[in-house]
């Protein structure tokens, strides 16, 4: 497993570290200060290419060649980025045309990072020659094993560029995906407003307008910038692929906080790398939904540096960020908790930004490994080293381990598009709420999840969760329903199937192409105001803890094959279905007409778990997060106390703690913010 930290040694050389005769001389340090605390790898250079080029075509690698031989000597493995995310000062100045402009046509300037439009051919152009001299030069060096692509994809909302030349891959994209004038005009709805064009060069581009643009427009148009931004991407992966054999690629990611499609990025990586942010919050799940998300990018066809079938979280905070109102210190014992948290949920790398906390720049107050002093008498230092020492037993316990969900929540980024950037039926809906109200009654009831788009291959999940599909193209609707004709469980709900792939809403009923799948039809809708509600009555055999709410929009459905759940308690579609299910081929497809409360998805759980299958691997607290790596062999349980308060938990048969090598059973009190982790050996029959 690798270990291991992001380091920018060109911030350690003299005046700022070493001396005037030996002006590197710090990175030793550094590297002995790694090595001591476990780390076996570092990521550097994202951000170099004014340093490695600061004059066009003067090149200078040769302090990143001796950074490299420095970590050699401490057995440190290199990752490289292309520095493409920061270009330098002096092509901006040459070739202002790669800036991008805003959706007001004004320019974001020089002087920072990601000043560059991605439809510039001259700016591909230059990012091809820095990333040829860079692999000529350090490509060979023995200690590099992975490349880092760019830095940050599309943050500080430049996912978008409205340039000329932006225009013009807009218009070519929208040709080869229409072929003519007229299916542009009638798959895009542009009779709306008299909107219709009469040539390619017509067709907008989404900038700031009196009101909406047409939806089908602004949905292109964010899938034409996901697909630019994944060719940039491709580019520099073939180029390395091509120039670095051996060598995987990979980015930075964020949990799809950027508009870009996450899994079609991930299909040109080879393995997903991850930025983690993550500071305390009310829900451990909020934080592992985002982990399980990540994981899911990409499922099948992973090659990372030691093979392992992970994703490496690349930028784990040390510390405390820099971009809050107030960045308040990480409590002890929180990184420990956030990095076991990636583990346990797939990471097999894990870098920490950042080494040490720089002395110049805007990140100067960011929280590192090491604070400004560089002393390694920091706490963080402490605690990282403490993990550093485990994370050495546990590597060999965890290799070859994955973690396989049986569950899964079906996720697309057109369709959540969409939903935000739309008039919508109702303004206070919130997909990722409604996703993390199943999410979350998955997780406290330690039942794993994996996300994937409508279009994978579900077969391998016994139940599958659709919160609001609103947007069900065609294909998609014949995967769910192979899935279940095959014996899935699918779970869907109100705001699906509400228009197809192009925004068009359907003449034969919702949702769209799944009225037989469910056995009945939605025939109107009722959007309800915050605070506004109705009730769920439910049929006997459904557990009810509560009574249950039903909120934000209620779907009044004309029953057809299907059988009735739950009916509404009032208003004029009082005992009318709420929510049914339908017996489909060898499967059922169950339909959620409303959003409820946290309560009511803890029921539903229960209540599909006495349907069959889906059991929770280990009986805990609600407040202990689970969950499991497993080998053809082991069993590898993770146990997390998210608390700040220690908590009792009892085994009823007796477990083996792997860091302390202890036999555990009865009462056991975990720590506050405590970690366990028990193995379980078998052989398979
Ligand atoms: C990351 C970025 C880092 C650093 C960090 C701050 O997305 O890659 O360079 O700026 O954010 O949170």
């Amino acid at each position: 497993m690798y270990f291991g930290t992001d380091y920018y040694p060109e911030h350690w050389v003299y005046p700022f570290a070493g001396t005037p005769e030996q002006p590197e001389s710090r990175w030793e340090r550094d590297a002995e200060m790694m090595a001591a605390a476990g780390i076996n790898v570092v990521r550097m250079g994202e951000f170099a290419w004014g340093l490695y080029e600061p004059e066009e075509g003067r090149y200078d690698f040769s302090w990143m060649r001796r950074a490299m031989d420095v970590m050699a000597k401490a057995e440190i493995k290199v990752m490289l980025g292309t520095p493409t995310a920061a270009p330098p000062l002096w092509l901006a100045k040459k070739h202002p045309e790669i800036l991008p402009l805003d959706n007001r046509g004004l320019p974001l300037r020089e002087g920072t990072r990601r000043a560059y439009c991605m439809n510039s051919d001259v700016y591909w152009d230059y990012c091809q020659r820095i990333v040829r001299a860079l692999v000529k030069t350090l490509g060979d060096h023995p200690q590099l094993i992975a490349w880092q692509i760019d830095n940050g994809l599309g943050g500080h909302q430049t996912e978008a560029s409205f340039n000329e030349e932006t225009r013009r891959d807009w218009h070519a994209w929208l040709q080869a995906k229409y072929e003519t004038i007229g299916r542009l005009n009638d798959l895009m709805g542009n009779r709306f407003w008299g909107q219709v064009v009469t040539d390619w060069s017509q067709v907008p581009m989404p900038m700031t307008a009196p009101t909406v643009h047409n939806p089908a427009l602004s949905l292109d148009w964010l899938r034409f910038n996901s697909d630019t931004l994944v060719a940039f991407v491709k580019m520099q992966a073939d180029l390395l692929h091509e120039l670095s054999p051996g060598r995987p690629v990979t980015t930075n990611l964020r949990a799809l906080s950027r508009t870009f499609d996450h899994f079609d990025v991930a299909e040109v990586l080879d393995f997903v790398g991850v930025d983690s942010n993550a500071t305390v919050k009310a829900r451990s799940s909020e934080i592992a939904r985002e982990i399980d998300i990540m994981r899911s990018l990409k499922k099948d066809g992973i090659n990372s540096p030691d093979g392992a079938e992970g994703f490496w979280v690349l930028e784990q905070k040390a510390g405390h960020v820099d971009w809050l109102d107030v960045n308040s210190l990480v409590r002890p014992g929180v990184v420990r908790l956030f990095t076991y948290q990636m583990i346990s949920r797939g990471a097999t790398g894990v870098l920490y930004f950042l080494w040490r906390q720089p002395r110049f720049g805007s990140e100067k107050f960011y929280g590192g490994v090491l604070t400004h002093d560089g002393r390694g008498e920091n706490r963080v230092y402490k605690e990282i080293s403490q993990i550093g020492d485990e994370v050495r037993l546990l590597a060999p316990l965890i290799k070859g381990s994955k973690v396989v969900a049986e569950t899964c929540i079906l996720y697309g980024h057109d369709n959540e598009w969409t939903i935000r950037h739309g008039w919508m039926p109702n303004k206070h809906f919130n997909l990722q709420e409604h996703i993390q109200l199943f999410y979350n009654a998955l997780h406290d009831r330690n039942i794993a999840a994996d996300f994937a788009r409508p279009t994978e291959d579900l077969s391998r999940y016994k139940i599958v969760f659709a919160p609001s599909l609103y947007l069900m193209a065609g294909g998609e609707a014949d995967r769910l329903k192979l899935y279940v004709q095959n014996g899935g469980t699918l779970v869907g709900t109100f705001n699906t199937g509400l228009v197809d792939e192009h925004h068009i809403a359907p003449d034969n009923g919702y949702p769209h192409d799944l009225t037989d799948l469910f056995g009945m039809e939605v025939i109107e809708f009722d959007p309800l105001p915050p605070g506004e509600e109705n009730h769920l009555i439910v049929k006997p055999g459904f557990p009810t803890s509560h009574l249950h709410p039903a909120r934000i929009w209620c779907d009044i459905i004309e029953p057809k094959e299907c059988q009735v759940l739950a009916t509404y308690a009032k208003d004029f579609y009082a005992a009318r279905p709420a929510i049914t299910m339908n017996t489909f081929g060898q499967g059922r497809a169950i339909y959620i007409g409303t959003q409820s409360h946290q309560p009511f998805y803890y029921d539903l759980i229960a209540w599909l778990r006495t349907l069959g299958g889906i059991n929770p691997p280990i009986k805990v607290p609600d407040t202990v997060e689970v969950s499991m790596r497993q080998t053809e062999s082991a069993r590898i349980y993770f146990l997390l106390n998210h608390q700040n308060a220690s908590v009792r938990i009892q085994f009823y048969k007796p477990m083996h703690d792997f860091l302390t090598d202890d036999n555990l059973s009865g009462n056991y009190d975990m720590p506050p913010r405590g970690v366990l982790i028990l193995d379980e050996h078998y052989t398979k029959e």
